[in-house]
């Protein structure tokens, strides 16, 4: 059976993680872990971008080759993929022997079917991002829009894929499948990229000028353009039946799901699906392209020295802290700027609202049970949980993030009312009132149970120390649900789950 497989982008190698690398991840491993909750047999993709420009120029720094500069910073990534407990299934490398393969073979296959021909191109050229630019894009200044260096005139051979042949089959695609980029901003944006004649795409560099690539099958002397390479480790990620390396493993491609961030939309919804179609494979069957976290209006990026360290924000908080964080605050698909104060903000609603509720549920069993409850027990708020746990997964599953974490919150803060008015405190005064005592500390726990499920994706960590506290002996699943609550045994009270003293 073909997994529910899912991937981030392909970071570049030639930098550190920083916040936006790890948005993006932390974004891709809540999805994958919600959809393991649902049952799903899941595949999860990351892995590191390692051929190009910017990787020479960033070994030529460091005076070191580029290969050794990869095999450090893929360490680099994968350290921080464990320190940030990302759950990826497989990391691909792009000099990787199974990777190059298909890269050649793929190219292979498409100068054979005409899809690729050679031109001379002339125009101007962005060394450092390896692309080129129109000279109204240059102005007069001639400066690259992307990065603000100078562009370079170049003359030289290249070689070109027919992407503009795929225009209208990809228009066609779109129109039919509206749902097929979220949130709807992002489809409009590639909608109206597509507006303008789509001109082909040059896909290959002369290694005078670049020599640390996957060189050209029919053309020793060049190698391939770093994004048409990237874009493919998708397939081989997915185990595509390669005859050369890879020959009878079971294949996951099309990838259900596509996280990657605004400003590679471009590349991923109209690059990619022509190659695909080029390559006679299926498109990808959803991306989700999300904002940028900013800072007093920028993007956060290492060239503006405005980036936060979520590794360091970790170490000071804890990881589940820096994970509901970033999901919590930025509404999926939008902006959203990172501050201190909105941070620690985030953190109390955890700490007041959740640690709160889980540490006097946990007490007055503790208190007024000896930290036991009776097998079988009537509960409350049945309405509510029933429609927080509908309304959660309706959520997550339109990849809404941050409203599915809005809502469980809301049941904790109903959790909270409750106790509020029911005032066990006093029922526990009444011998008479001992059954309806145990329905609402048996509808307490039934919450915490189902708040251990609900925010697991995004708190595994926390989740896990909580489901121990509350007798479970693992996190339920969605289907888990109602059976673990019936078999649960005893609960611990423990140290606060969100501690305030950090902040
Ligand atoms: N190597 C390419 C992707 C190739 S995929 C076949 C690449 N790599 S990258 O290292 O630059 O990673 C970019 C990812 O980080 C994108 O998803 C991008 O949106 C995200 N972010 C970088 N800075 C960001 C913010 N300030 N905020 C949120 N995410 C941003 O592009």
């Amino acid at each position: 059976m073909k997994s529910y497989y899912l991937t981030t982008p392909i970071y570049y190698a030639s930098g550190e993680p920083h916040i936006g690398h790890a948005y993006t991840t932390i974004l891709t491993d809540t999805l994958a872990r919600y959809r393991r909750l649902t049952g799903s047999q899941v595949e999860f993709l990351t892995g590191t971008d390692e051929h190009g420009q910017k990787m020479k120029e960033a070994a030529a720094q460091k005076n070191m080759p580029p290969q050794e500069l990869a095999d450090a910073m893929a360490k680099g990534f994968k350290g921080a993929w464990a320190d940030l407990d990302i759950s990826f299934d497989r990391f691909i490398r792009t000099t990787e022997d199974a990777h190059v393969d298909l890269v050649q073979d793929t190219l292979s296959q498409l100068w054979e079917k005409g899809e690729i021909y050679a031109d001379n191109y002339s125009g101007w050229y962005c060394i450092h991002e390896e692309r080129y630019w129109t000279s109204r894009e240059v102005g007069e200044e001639h400066i690259c829009p992307d990065c603000r260096r100078p562009v370079e005139y170049i003359e030289e051979k290249n070689y070109f894929f027919r992407m503009g042949y795929y225009q209208d089959k990809l228009l066609k695609h779109i129109n039919d499948n509206p749902k097929w980029i979220v949130p709807e901003t992002r489809l409009n944006e590639v909608l109206g990229f597509l507006n303008q004649p789509l001109g082909d795409l040059s896909i290959s560099r002369p290694k005078t000028r670049l020599d640390w690539g996957i060189t050209v099958p029919f053309d020793e002397s060049h190698v391939c353009y770093v994004w048409v390479d990237a874009l493919f480790s998708y397939v081989t990620g997915a185990n595509f039946p390669n005859t050369q390396s890879n020959p009878q493993k079971h294949c996951n491609w099309p990838a259900d799901l596509q996280v990657v961030g605004k400003d590679i939309l471009t590349t991923h919804a109209v690059y990619w699906p022509t190659l695909l179609m080029a390559s006679g494979l299926p498109l990808p069957k959803k991306i989700l392209a999300h904002g940028w976290w900013l800072s007093d209006n920028t993007k956060m990026s290492k060239s503006m020295g405005n980036v936060i360290d979520p590794l360091q924000l970790r170490k000071k908080y804890g990881t589940d802290a820096v994970r509901w964080y970033l999901l919590r605050d930025m509404r999926t698909g939008s902006d959203a700027t990172f501050t201190h104060k909105r941070f620690e903000t985030r953190y109390e609603e955890l700490a007041n609202v959740l640690g709160n509720l889980v540490s006097r549920t946990t007490s007055m069993i503790a208190k007024y049970r000896s930290g036991q409850l009776p097998g079988k027990i009537e509960t409350e708020l049945g309405e509510e949980i029933d429609k927080t746990l509908d309304n959660f997964q309706k959520y997550m599953d339109e990849l809404q993030v941050h409203s599915a974490l809005e809502i469980a919150m809301d049941l904790a803060r109903q959790a909270n009312v409750y106790i509020f008015k029911q005032e066990p405190w006093t029922l526990a005064k009444d011998p008479e009132q001992a059954d309806y005592l145990d329905t609402v500390l048996a509808t307490l726990i039934k919450i915490l149970t189902v708040l251990t499920t609900l925010f697991s994706p995004v708190m595994p960590e926390k989740m896990n120390t909580l489901a121990k506290r509350i007798g479970l002996s693992k996190l339920p699943t969605f289907k888990d649900l109602d059976l673990v609550f019936s078999t649960r045994s005893s609960v611990e009270v423990g140290k606060p789950l969100f501690p305030k003293d950090n902040l």
